[in-house]
């Protein structure tokens, strides 16, 4: 059996939380990453038949049974990852009833995963259903995305549209746009449920006052992501008290989808 801690998900899992700490993404316990593993490859570090205990998920997620996930535990700060991962960090698998997570791995000290679980779960569920090489789901709260919600219309073309606009690359990153959720409270079925629902259609999905979601098939597709959208966030409040001069106008946006062959969100433009 190889050591664990030398996985290539496990280093991927270790070097974005503790960059993302350090971007100040993740502040105290802010944030948690989903990584769907692949059998065979955790095979090759664990024994697959040894359950340390099992765990309530809280939900029905029988459509992932025998799924197996590397999740950031709840409580847990992301910049402790790098130093002790087998308390923060934890292996889950998907017990055949939907409703147990079989902990193969981690949670050390007793813990447990993040309590996004259901969001983190229902999105690989609706990611999955469109796009089946789907691995990540990742939750964090970066600065400017957090404020933009706090002053733009929380309205889905609304948000697309002036993130497209502060930025040539915005739409190439985002072609479909960015989903958007009104204030929920987290840790909940429902907003899990709420994001599932958007995942089915976004990369992307904002919760508006708390954070922002992304997935992707790598760690660093669901990261560039999201530092994108925290970018053009940035970049439209850096622009918000000047008067505006120079603009990326729809027909710039329109020839950048020709330019890149952009399967875009048609309506979100006024052509
Ligand atoms: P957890 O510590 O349970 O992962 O919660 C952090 C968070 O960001 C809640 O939305
Ligand atoms: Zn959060």
């Amino acid at each position: 059996m190889k050591d664990i801690l030398t996985a290539p998900f496990m280093q991927e899992m270790i070097r974005h939380t503790t960059n993302m700490y350090r971007l100040g993404y993740d502040e105290r316990n802010g944030g948690n990453i989903s990584l769907m593993l692949d059998e065979n490859e955790v095979a090759e570090y664990l024994d697959l038949d040894h359950i340390i205990r099992t765990i309530p998920t809280g939900f029905d997620a029988k459509v992932l049974a025998g799924k197996i996930f590397l999740v950031t535990g709840t409580g847990k700060y992301f910049k402790n990852v790098e130093v002790d991962p087998e308390t923060n960090l934890g292996i889950i698998r998907i017990a055949p009833d939907g409703v147990t997570a079989e902990l193969m791995w981690g949670y050390a000290d007793g813990g447990q995963f993040t309590s996004e679980l259901p969001a983190h779960l229902m999105s690989h569920i609706a990611r999955q259903s469109v796009d089946p090489a789907n691995r990540v789901i990742m939750h964090c709260h970066p600065d400017y995305t957090l404020a933009m919600t706090g002053v733009h219309v929380m309205d889905e073309r609304a948000v697309t549209r002036t993130l497209w606009k502060q930025m040539t690359e915005s739409i190439v990153v985002f072609p479909e746009g960015v989903g958007v959720l009104p204030w929920m409270v987290c840790g909940t079925n429902e907003i899990g449920e709420a994001t599932a629902e958007k995942m089915k259609t976004y990369r992307i999905v904002l919760w508006t006052l708390h954070g922002i979601y992304g997935c992707g098939r790598t760690m660093d597709e669901a990261f560039g992501l999201i530092e994108t959208v925290e970018k053009a966030a940035k970049l439209f409040l850096l622009r918000a008290v000047l008067p505006e001069v120079n603009t990326i106008t729809d027909e710039d946006l329109y020839a950048l989808t020709v330019r890149f062959s952009l399967n875009y969100r048609k309506d979100f433009l006024d052509l």
